[in-house]
């Protein structure tokens, strides 16, 4: 080994040792402006390959070095730099000048990495323009006995969620105008802190990540608040109708072609699953994960046909699979034909089947009224997924993950699965709004029924105040679900699934911290081996 090369492995060992002791996502040297626009982020898990992602500010190679959980490097791959076109600020968006925000195009750089040993634990770092930045993970593995995943939706960053103090009215129609303790941000903000520290095995988001998916400025903000999570965890992320909203008036709206470019952002960050869909435009839009005994099918039901009718869940976006438009998902189109496939197959290798997309199919809140435009109705209805229902049935779907209504909702709907030899069992279908990711924390519109609802935070667990008036507990608040599944000896699988709130508390200095706190509403599955 020469000089160079041993106080280089120093270096590095040095660097892997900061990473053992929790510096692992930090970036570890700077020199500004020259190297990262977003730092390594982890995507796209399979037993023996993962993707690393990362953007640079300049066409420079970067360099990922592999290393084993005890931080010996096992192999160096050099990273091609694409430039990122697709994540042009528009002209109409508003950058204050010193906002920080760049206006030039960031290089690309997506290093899938194979040949990894299922199950095996790993470190990288990543040296790009003179700074450097790591993380850590773990593939899957089906003789591995334990699963920790977490679920939240609608984080909706803006630039504006700093500030922005979300409505949050009170059980009943008590206090309608009442504004939520903290800022959207800050409340984003905890959460990824409280799900880092659970140190799940991936996150999925059920889609609404940003709020305009067409706007650079608010995949900058959406990257600058998760990346560190996401450089020690992999995100696997469903389509909402936000990513396909360009922006606000000139910025394009749900515009075919603005709908389009909006997409082609996140499209541009996320490497996942293919589908082998024959058309370019479903590419990456609906996938399965697997995960040791857990199936996840995650699709884009952004879009029903025909346009403007009572199958249609966005009476904004025209059309249906192309260009910016989502791919249709009624009975025998080519979304349907995939997910029944990919149901079939989850059904007899999965001790559990769960399906995520954006729109709740059953909800109390203003997406759960009918699809329409008239007082009572709702141009971006989830119930017209109702119709997948009894698919989600036959193939024994255990759990379905949605977003959209930004409240914590749980549903139980009850029905039939048929197994593959043909017999038919009695079978619970747990339906569940996590939206509250970071953004709305609303309550259900009056009136409207939900008869398969088990518990709704706004309704089922109520503020409990001190002489003072002070909360003590109880309330709907930001949060994420955590799902627990571990084989027992007798060789059956379990799953258990809570919905996580954070509670804030103010301290005296009027700053609040947050308590990590579960709903009165946790959910045990069992699977009996064969
Ligand atoms: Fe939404």
């Amino acid at each position: 080994m020469t000089g160079a090369r041993a106080k280089a492995d120093r270096f590095y060992s040095f660097l892997a040792g900061l990473a053992l002791l929790g510096w692992s996502s930090a970036l570890l040297s700077a020199a500004p402006g020259a190297g990262f626009r977003i730092t390594p982020y982890l995507q796209n898990p399979s037993e023996t390959a993962i993707t690393v992602t990362w953007l640079s500010e300049d066409d420079r190679p970067g360099l990922l070095r592999l290393m084993s959980g005890q931080g010996i490097e096992i192999r160096q791959l050099r990273s091609l730099p694409v430039l990122a076109r697709a994540l042009e600020y528009q002209a109409g968006e508003m950058i204050e000048p010193d906002s920080g925000l760049a206006r030039n195009l960031p290089y690309l750089h997506q290093q899938r990495i194979e040949g990894l040993e299922p199950g095996g634990a790993y470190r990288f770092l990543v040296e790009q323009g003179g700074e450097s930045a790591g993380g850590q993970f773990h593939t899957p593995d089906k003789s591995k006995s334990s699963l920790r995943f977490i679920v939240f939706g609608d984080s909706e960053t803006e630039p504006e969620s700093a500030g922005k103090f979300t409505p949050w009215p009170g059980a009943g129609d008590a206090e309608p105008e009442r504004k939520y303790l903290v800022d959207q941000e800050t409340g984003y903000r905890a959460n990824l802190e409280l799900i880092r520290g659970r140190s799940p095995d991936f996150v999925a988001i059920a889609g609404d990540l940003v709020e305009s998916g067409g706007e650079q400025r608010d995949w900058d903000e959406f990257w600058r608040l998760t990346a560190p999570l996401a450089s020690e965890t992999f995100l696997i992320p469903a389509l909402g109708n936000h990513e396909y909203f360009a922006g606000p008036g000139a910025l394009g709206q749900y515009g075919p072609e603005a709908s389009r470019q909006a997409v082609d952002r996140y499209l541009t960050y996320f490497d996942l699953p293919a589908n082998n869909s024959g058309r370019q435009a479903h590419r990456e839009r609906y996938y399965t994960v697997n995960w040791n005994a857990v199936t996840l099918v995650v699709l884009d039901l952004n879009n029903g046909t025909p346009q403007r009718s009572s199958s249609d869940t966005n009476w904004f976006l025209l059309g249906d699979g192309e260009g910016g438009q989502a791919p249709d998902w009624k009975p025998g189109s080519e979304q349907y034909r995939w997910l029944e496939q990919a149901l079939e197959q989850a059904q007899q290798n999965s001790a559990f089947t769960f399906v995520m997309f954006h729109h709740c199919p059953y909800s109390s809140g203003v997406h759960g009224l009918p699809p329409g435009e008239r007082d009572g109705e709702d141009r971006l209805s989830g119930r017209p997924l109702r119709v997948l229902t009894p698919l989600f049935m036959r193939y024994g779907v255990d759990v379905v993950l949605t977003g959209h209504d930004e409240m914590y909702e749980h549903s139980l709907v009850p029905g039939q699965e048929i197994l593959p030899g043909g017999k038919s069992r009695e079978h619970a279908l747990h339906v569940y709004d996590v939206g509250v990711g970071g953004d709305g924390l609303r309550g259900p519109i009056s009136g409207l029924e939900n008869p398969y609802r088990v518990f709704l935070a706004h309704q089922d667990a109520p503020e409990i105040r001190d002489d003072q008036g002070v909360l003590v507990d109880g309330g709907k608040h930001y949060g994420h679900l955590e799902v627990n599944v571990t084989a027992s000896d007798s060789g059956a699988w379990e799953a258990r699934l809570d919905m996580v709130y954070l509670f804030p508390v103010a301290g005296e200095d009027g700053q609040y911290r947050f308590e990590r706190r579960l709903y009165n509403d946790g959910t045990l599955l069992v699977s009996q081996p064969e």
